[in-house]
């Protein structure tokens, strides 16, 4: 199964980063995982434009930047991980910018409004250095409005708070890849995307 990671922060190395890797690590061992750091892509956020809702089977967007790539790398994968810091109660401006070009995924002027990533797995993975509830509650709220927007099957979502820096992580790097990793195991779409 092909397993596309969107790293969020801009730290490749940090607390996202470090909790990432070992769930990539982990995956890889029996699955092919694609890495995007979205902060090597050079990219804008939605325009407004519609263009892409004068298509219906491709996403159609107007802007010819790296979106079109990052876009093309999600539809191609089975499973999608997004892994984000907290940044100002909300996603950093890179993951905000590229939720927006998900916008040409779903063909509003259409009836039903068709997705073309329905039922596409996805997980939500988001470290941030207050609490869960005060700090990633908004973050968790808009990726579950935009994942039902885009009909998208969420497979778990997981944060990561009070974090400090990536060694003091301790265990709960280790124990949160391994619940990701679990979860992804345990899913019914999963095992039979598993079985073809
Ligand atoms: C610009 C910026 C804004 C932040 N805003 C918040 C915030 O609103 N709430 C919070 O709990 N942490 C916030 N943080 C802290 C990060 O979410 C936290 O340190 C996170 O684990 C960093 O992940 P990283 O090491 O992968 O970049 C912010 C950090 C930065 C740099």
């Amino acid at each position: 199964m092909k397993i596309v990671t969107v790293m969020g922060s801009p730290r490749l190395t940090g607390n996202t980063g470090t909790i990432l890797k070992a769930f990539e690590r982990g995956a890889a061992q029996t699955h092919e995982v694609e890495r995007i750091n979205l902060i090597d892509y050079n990219y804008s956020g939605c325009l407004g434009c519609d263009t892409c809702q004068e298509v219906s089977d491709v996403p159609g967007c107007g802007l010819e930047d790296d979106g079109t790539a990052i876009i093309r790398s999600i539809l191609a994968a089975d499973l999608v991980v997004y892994a984000t810091p907290v940044y100002i109660w909300s996603f950093p401006a890179g993951m905000k910018a590229l939720m927006e070009r998900h916008f040409a995924l779903v063909k509003s002027r259409l009836p039903g409004a068709p997705s073309l990533i329905a039922g596409k797995l996805v997980m939500l993975l988001v470290t941030c250095k207050g609490t869960a509830i005060e700090s990633a509650d908004l973050v968790l709220e808009t990726f579950k409005r935009e994942m039902d927007y885009l009909d998208c099957t969420t497979v778990g979502r997981y944060v990561v708070d009070s974090t400090t820096s990536p060694n003091e992580l301790g265990e709960r790097r280790k124990d949160t890849a391994q619940m990701m990793l679990h979860d992804l195991a345990a899913n019914p779409a999963w095992i039979a995307l598993s079985r073809g």
